[in-house]
């Protein structure tokens, strides 16, 4: 990978970036196959190597350049085989950009009853067959490896972030610390470092001493990946207890990796985290509550749902450039749809996504300009601002 400061934020930690990943190399020139991300940024999440309800071209129109995919729904399905004959779950789903995986092992403790975690790796049993099935870092990374994602994620051992059992969270992040050795020895064995870059996941729960140990022994690795991230958040913990993690975190990572803050998806706390020098987001929150009828606004979010917006003929946000606000359609005509047609749904993912890629964008225009503390103290005054 190629990371590159473009500027940083004089009173806050926050910057601008460049991230290019895939590297194919002929005649001794470099090619970036998927392009660059400029960072900081919102990934949109496609689980089912999908945006619900859109197809890659659209997301692509909305200019969204990473996104993020879960090896654990795409081996249940399609499975590996398919995606390596496809050559890739790019080519599978017809995808130019920068594709994230990661890695499988908070899917597996949050959507899987029965996962048991050992050293060797995550017990789990097969939703379709019930078998038991184990899934190692080396597994995980192998997959990732077919799937052909430009960033993938080292196996981590995740715990809920409210877990009460110190020992347990201790556990979890010096077992993360030796997954991801596992994961970086199977991987740079691969073949596959120029145009796959790992990422390690510091753990450590709400502890900062915890989370103080963990960076350090994964930046004593930092040579061996292209990227941090930080995991075992937005788990329901107080938002102080969260943004101080954050910040600790952030200020001990190298100043020369990407920083990932993994499955943060509101719009005020995407702006606290790039204030805190995060780089990369993801979240299923502005997909997913779009197709309850709730759409992202610099206001806040309007719930389309509601009676009063029947006759309300404005579309979601007049300043939007999305394709559903510059059509003009209207609030009225979502409200009526939302229950009865998936196209509505549509309309207001397409909505959330540039809403969430506004966010950024305009946090990233604003640290290039040095403005970013007047970008954060309108944004705030507006979306809880009384006129909501
Ligand atoms: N998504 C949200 N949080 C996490 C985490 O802690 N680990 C992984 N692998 N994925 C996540
Ligand atoms: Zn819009």
């Amino acid at each position: 990978a190629h990371f590159e400061l473009l500027a940083k934020c004089h009173t806050t930690r926050a910057r601008v970036s460049r991230l290019t990943l895939a590297r194919k190399f002929s005649w001794e020139i470099t090619f970036h196959v998927h392009g660059p991300t400029i960072l900081p940024t919102f990934m949109p999440v496609a689980t089912q190597a999908a945006i619900k309800g859109l197809t890659p071209q659209q997301v692509e129109s909305l200019g969204v350049t990473l996104i993020l995919n879960n090896t654990y729904h795409l081996n249940l399905r399609p499975g590996v085989k398919v995606l390596a004959e496809a050559g890739g779950a790019h080519k599978f789903q017809g995808w130019n950009k920068n594709m994230l995986t990661d890695s499988g092992g908070f899917q597996l403790v949050s959507l899987s009853k029965f996962t048991k975690i050992t050293e060797e790796g995550a017990l789990f049993e097969s939703p379709f067959t019930g078998e038991p099935t184990m899934l190692t870092p080396e597994e995980s990374i192998s997959i990732q490896h077919a799937i052909g994602g430009d960033i993938i994620m080292q196996l981590d051992d995740v715990v809920p972030s409210l877990t009460p059992d110190h020992a347990r969270v201790e556990e979890a992040m010096e077992r993360s610390v030796r997954w991801l050795d596992r994961c970086i020895a199977f991987h740079n064995n691969s073949g596959k470092q120029t145009t796959q870059n790992l990422f390690a996941i510091v753990q450590g729960g709400l502890d900062l001493e915890l989370r103080h140990r963990c960076v350090m022994q994964m930046v004593e690795r930092k040579n061996k990946v292209a990227g941090f991230a930080i995991g075992g958040l937005s788990g329901g913990e107080e938002k102080d207890v969260f943004w101080r993690i954050v910040k600790q975190c952030a200020e001990k990572l190298p100043e020369d990796r990407p920083r990932y803050c993994m499955g943060i998806g509101f719009a005020e706390d995407l702006l606290v985290c790039v204030a805190l020098g995060i780089d990369m987001a993801d979240c299923v929150f502005p997909t997913r509550t779009a197709r309850f009828g709730v759409a992202l606004t610099p206001r806040g979010p309007l719930n389309l749902r509601l009676a009063k917006y029947a006759k309300d003929l404005a579309p979601i946000d007049d300043n939007c450039s999305c394709p559903t606000c510059t059509e003009k359609t209207s609030r009225a005509f979502l409200n009526h749809t939302i229950t009865r047609e998936t196209a509505a749904a549509h309309a207001v993912t397409i909505h959330n996504i540039t809403f969430q890629a506004q966010v950024m964008g305009g946090a990233r225009d604003a640290i290039l300009k040095g403005t970013f503390p007047d970008y954060l103290r309108s944004f705030f005054a507006n979306y809880f601002g009384e006129f909501g």
